[in-house]
């Protein structure tokens, strides 16, 4: 009797993708751990602490024995708070019931996709682009339907790219601003007219705004602002990135009525709840103080203005600088050798852990992914190093 076949793995697992930012910090720790000096560049996350305020708040909920299990949905205290908050950040009305809390964001890329996608749907996703949309749309065996962000746009889409991919097999439309991994943002006039167009389609829009609130100029704009676009809008933001508590592993969405239930089964399914002391935590987040959150974002500006500059100034490097969130996506097409073997040697021989570009995409294939969310001597560092490795190629 053969018995091979019950150690088989899933055949799903084959389309199911992965964050390349995760297996090259694994990659730069193994070095460290050989004694290597490595600056870390890969990982999309603030390197400050989350606000003492927020710690305390966590602290003095498990202290009141918040350690249980509670709602799916997640408790009343942050679907309120983070209702409130959605509301005037958007100038939506964002009713309490429509909020679900998760554990951080990207659970919700994963099961709005799951909820709403059958085989043979088309999904539109922006490429470059978090590789977690490609990832689940194929998963979910959807067709991935890439939006190319042009540099020369700042890495925005051009709206004629999005009116040719829209038709009547898109079941889903994902627009992400502040954008990971360029920094390009959506100007409001672009937004508006995204959202004539998504208006006219029957499609349902995951909106991925994780960095609504790092943003250095010009005004943030949601696509669920116009239209009454919100009614068929997953509206994602979150604390991992605003008040740096990407360990935290706390998310929410104003959804849809007829997403709610759906998506609230898939939290039972899964994680069951995100634990309450960290929800509780979270309402400290969204309304204790934001002076923390307010400078953390004037240093990422200072870091912004040297590394784009820095970045300017190697050989064969060109770099546009972008209006919000942390990371910058230099173009390198000029370097003798391709992007992938670059960001390769550059912490092999640099020591600098960084992305390739294809990390997030085909149309990423001339440039490099780097968070600036590190102290200005260790970008000045990366910076001289990678020039020593460009200058001797
Ligand atoms: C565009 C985008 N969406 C979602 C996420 C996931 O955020 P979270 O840590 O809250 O799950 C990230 C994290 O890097 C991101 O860059």
């Amino acid at each position: 009797m053969s018995t091979t076949a019950t150690r088989g793995l899933a055949d799903s697992l084959g389309r199911l993708g992965t964050e390349t930012a995760f297996s090259v910090l694994a990659r730069a720790k193994a070095l460290e751990r050989e004694g290597r000096d490595i600056i870390h560049r890969e990982i999309g996350e603030p390197d400050c602490s989350t606000p003492l305020h927020i710690c305390e708040a966590a602290a003095e909920a498990m202290r009141a024995g918040q350690t249980h299990y509670c709602p799916s949905a997640g408790i009343a205290e942050l679907r309120d708070a983070a209702a409130a908050f959605l509301s005037r950040t958007r100038g939506v009305e964002v009713e309490p019931t429509n909020v679900l809390v998760g554990t951080g964001a990207k659970p919700f890329l994963f099961f709005t996709i799951l909820a709403t996608c059958n085989p043979g749907d088309e999904v539109i996703y922006p490429d470059p682009g978090f590789p977690i949309y490609e990832s689940a749309i194929s998963w979910a065996g959807a067709t991935p339907v890439a939006l190319p962000l042009l540099e020369e746009r700042d890495f925005t889409f051009d709206l004629g790219d999005l009116a040719d991919r829209l038709s009547a097999r898109t079941k889903l439309v994902i627009l992400n601003s502040p954008q990971n991994p360029t920094g390009g943002v959506i100007s409001p006039a672009d937004t508006a007219a995204a959202a004539d167009l998504l208006a006219g389609s029957g499609a349902w829009v995951l909106s991925d705004e994780v960095y609504s609130q790092m943003l250095y100029e010009g005004e943030f704009a949601s696509v669920s602002s116009y239209n009454g676009l919100l009614e068929r809008t997953i509206l994602l933001d979150g604390l991992s990135k605003t008040y740096a508590m990407t360990g935290w592993r706390c998310g929410f969405a104003a959804v849809p009525e007829a997403l709610v239930d759906p998506l609230t089964r898939f939290f039972v399914n899964s994680t069951s709840c995100v634990p309450p002391f960290v929800q509780l935590a979270g309402v400290a987040a969204l309304t204790g103080p934001q002076d923390e959150p307010r400078a953390m974002l004037e240093e990422f500006r200072a870091r912004r203005d040297l590394i784009v500059a820095g970045l300017n100034d190697l050989p064969g490097v060109s770099c546009r600088t972008p209006r919000g969130a942390f990371y910058v996506f230099p173009n390198v097409a000029e370097v003798p050798i391709g992007a992938e073997e670059l960001a390769d040697r550059l912490l092999q021989e640099a020591g600098v852990a960084l992305l390739p570009g294809t990390a997030f995409g085909q149309v990423g294939k001339d440039n490099l992914r780097l968070s600036y969310a590190n102290s200005r001597e260790n970008l000045g560092r990366a910076l001289g190093r990678m020039r020593e490795l460009l200058e001797a190629l």
